[in-house]
């Protein structure tokens, strides 16, 4: 019990990552708590695909910076034109999760799976990154080509992704945490 609190209370974004592949057996872990999940109605209307082709995901990080720098979304475009940004920060292993169109909680469902993953990773000792900003290329017309190259299977759509790896650092510290964000009715 003790260790999985840990976890939750240790896990930070991860944005700097060795170039070592993290072990299948690793990986394997990583997705089994992904797919264990809740899902609204048990509908898992999740798929994971896994790329850990370093040359894929570089193209990936080469069209998402592309696409940002002409976006009229402020925030969007300054990382677009950063040298050195990496949308997935260079990370050895990225988890796609795409959710079932149509199903109307498949977005929050992918997410609880996603922290799952989050969790899991800190417990084996893997960083990790949630990655909101790849989304917006997959889902755009210069995405079309990436979903077939990456077999996300039709009647899905591109909704969260993972960046996976070792850590080079140990940042621990947390971000502060927002307060008064709880009230207590006993
Ligand atoms: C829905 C969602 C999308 C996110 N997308 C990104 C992203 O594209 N790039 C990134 O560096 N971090 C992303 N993050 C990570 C947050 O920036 C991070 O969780 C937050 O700053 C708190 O830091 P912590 O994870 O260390 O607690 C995302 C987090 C969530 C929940």
């Amino acid at each position: 019990m003790k260790e999985v609190l840990e976890a939750i209370r240790n896990r930070r974004s991860t944005r700097n990552f060795l170039s070592e592949q993290i072990k299948d057996s690793e990986l394997n872990a990583i997705l089994e708590s992904g797919v264990y999940a809740p899902s609204a109605t048990n509908k898992q209307p999740w798929h994971f695909t896994v790329v850990q082709n370093k040359d894929l995901i570089d193209r990936l990080n080469h069209s998402f910076k592309e696409f940002a720098k002409k976006s009229d979304n402020d925030y969007l475009r300054k990382f677009g034109s950063n040298e050195k940004f990496h949308v997935f920060y260079n990370s050895p292993t990225v988890i796609l999760v795409s959710g079932e169109i149509g199903n109307k909680y498949a977005s929050i469902d992918c997410a609880a799976a996603v922290e799952n993953m989050l969790i899991a990773g800190e417990a084996l000792g893997i960083g990790s990154c949630w990655i909101g900003f790849i989304e917006y290329l997959l889902n755009s017309e210069e995405g079309k080509e990436f979903i077939k190259e990456l077999k996300i299977p039709e009647g899905f759509r591109q909704i969260h992704a993972v960046a996976l790896g070792y850590k080079k650092n140990n940042l621990t510290n947390a971000p502060a945490r927002r307060e008064n964000t709880i009230t207590y009715i006993k």
